[in-house]
């Protein structure tokens, strides 16, 4: 489900991103739509004359990357030949925005052609790059601190490579970048706090080896998707979660290491339509504030120590089509939520502390936590002793 969402959203964002290029760079987005027709460059852009410093600098590092390709499988940089770039499978030319008669390397589009190499530092030469997708791919080893040059770089996905080393901060310095999607690599440790200061629309950052959870001193951001399941994000999901509350659509936090309680804050992410924070280490009650978000489609609590009642007010959302919270200590379903199909919600309950429902947990299981019941409001994230008592 998760991943359908993902992809859903990365669709939408990359129509959007063809009408932004559409205004800033036409003919990539023209190219795109229309990959197999033929060139779409004017015979007065001086793309094949020498004289066009831009496409010479790009000709050296497209050379440069060349000879860092180890495999190329389906032979898409074989026509990688020659001076006239914009000609090269994947490289799209588009008019430099500031002087429309120069044709510049706008884009850059070798999804899913699985070449292993690296990425030189002469990619810093490609100054005008706008769009770069080298998804599916076997690119290895770290970003170049030359990619801080790229200051039109609004879309960046190298998703599903093999890049490592710390979260790459040279992306941070890019004024012009939205949309960031680097799941499915191996980069490792904490997030800088700058990427949540950041005017972007999207952050993929799943399935890397990442650390440390989102700062609690979170300024205001703009991200209306941000995914960062299955890193190690470890710690509790801050109160400061509600400065996403004026972008926020999806938040998606499964298995992340996420220990504590769920913050009331939650509930003033008033856009959201996907919330799973499921396979976590979350304890303590549903807060009560999620009842809020009438815009709630998708909740996902399941696999986690959480525990007391569901809440009728949840299960009444005028939006909710699926709430899974299978594999907690819920004792108690308030009207309605015992029995969601009613209301053609689609919910799985397994395995909690439910009486009189199947499949539940044995009362050896229950009684140690409902014994001792987690005061959430006691222990809120920030607290020091919030992580100590819960995990
Ligand atoms: C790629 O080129 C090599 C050498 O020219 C050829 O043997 C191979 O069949 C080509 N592969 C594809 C997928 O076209
Ligand atoms: C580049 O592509 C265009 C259109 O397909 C073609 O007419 C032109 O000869 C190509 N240029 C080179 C140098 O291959
Ligand atoms: C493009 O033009 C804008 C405003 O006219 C200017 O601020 C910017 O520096 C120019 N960019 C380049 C790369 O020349
Ligand atoms: C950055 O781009 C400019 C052209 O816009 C180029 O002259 C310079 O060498 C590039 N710097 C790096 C580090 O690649
Ligand atoms: C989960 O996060 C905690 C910090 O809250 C950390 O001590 C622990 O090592 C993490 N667990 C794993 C499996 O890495
Ligand atoms: C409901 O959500 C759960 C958890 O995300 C998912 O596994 C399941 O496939 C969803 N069911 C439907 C019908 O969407
Ligand atoms: C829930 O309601 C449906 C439809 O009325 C009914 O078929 C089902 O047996 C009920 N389930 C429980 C657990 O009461």
């Amino acid at each position: 489900m998760a991943s359908n969402l993902v992809t859903s959203s990365t669709t939408a964002l990359f129509s959007f991103l063809v009408l932004y290029l559409a205004v800033s760079f036409s003919n990539i987005a023209a190219k795109h739509r229309h990959s197999t027709t033929t060139s779409v460059h004017h015979p007065h852009h001086r793309d094949l004359d020498a004289s066009n410093p831009r496409l010479k600098q790009a000709y050296l590092a497209l050379q440069a990357w060349k000879l860092v390709i180890y495999s190329d499988p389906y032979n898409t940089t074989s026509d990688w030949v020659g001076p006239s770039v914009c000609n090269y499978t994947g490289i799209y030319c588009a008019p430099f925005p500031n002087d429309t008669d120069i044709l510049t390397v706008a884009g850059i589009d070798l999804n899913h052609a699985d070449i292993a190499g690296f990425l030189p530092d002469e990619l810093g030469l490609l100054s005008d790059l706008s769009l770069i997708h080298l998804n599916s791919n076997r690119f290895c080893g770290v970003l170049p601190l030359s990619l801080s040059n790229l200051t039109f770089l609004f879309e960046l996905d190298l998703s599903n490579n093999r890049f490592v080393g710390p979260f790459p901060s040279v992306l941070m310095s890019l004024p012009s970048l939205k949309f960031l999607d680097l799941r499915y690599n191996e980069f490792e440790g904490p997030l800088p706090p700058e990427l949540f200061n950041r005017d972007l629309d999207a952050i993929f950052i799943n399935n890397n080896r990442l650390t440390s959870v989102i700062p609690s001193n979170l300024g205001s951001t703009t991200a209306s998707v941000v995914v960062f399941a299955n890193n190690n994000l470890g710690g509790c999901l801050p109160p400061s979660i509600a400065n996403f509350a004026n972008t926020m659509e999806e938040l998606l936090l499964i298995n992340t290491n996420l220990s504590g309680c769920l913050p009331p804050e939650v509930g003033f992410l008033y856009k959201l339509r996907v919330l799973d924070v499921s396979s976590n280490k979350l304890v303590g009650e549903i807060p009560y504030s999620i009842a809020g978000l009438a815009q709630l489609e998708q909740l996902n609590l399941g696999h986690n120590m959480m525990s007391g009642e569901v809440p009728l007010g949840v299960c009444e959302l005028p939006n909710l089509a699926n709430f899974t919270f299978s594999y907690n200590y819920f004792f108690e379903e308030e009207g309605l939520c015992g029995n969601l199909t009613l209301k053609g919600i689609v919910s799985d309950d397994r395995r909690n502390c439910l009486p009189n429902k199947p499949l539940q947990r044995s009362k050896k299981e229950c009684d140690p936590v409902l014994e001792h019941p987690v005061d959430c409001y006691e222990h809120p994230c920030g607290d020091k002793n919030t992580e100590e008592n819960h995990t």
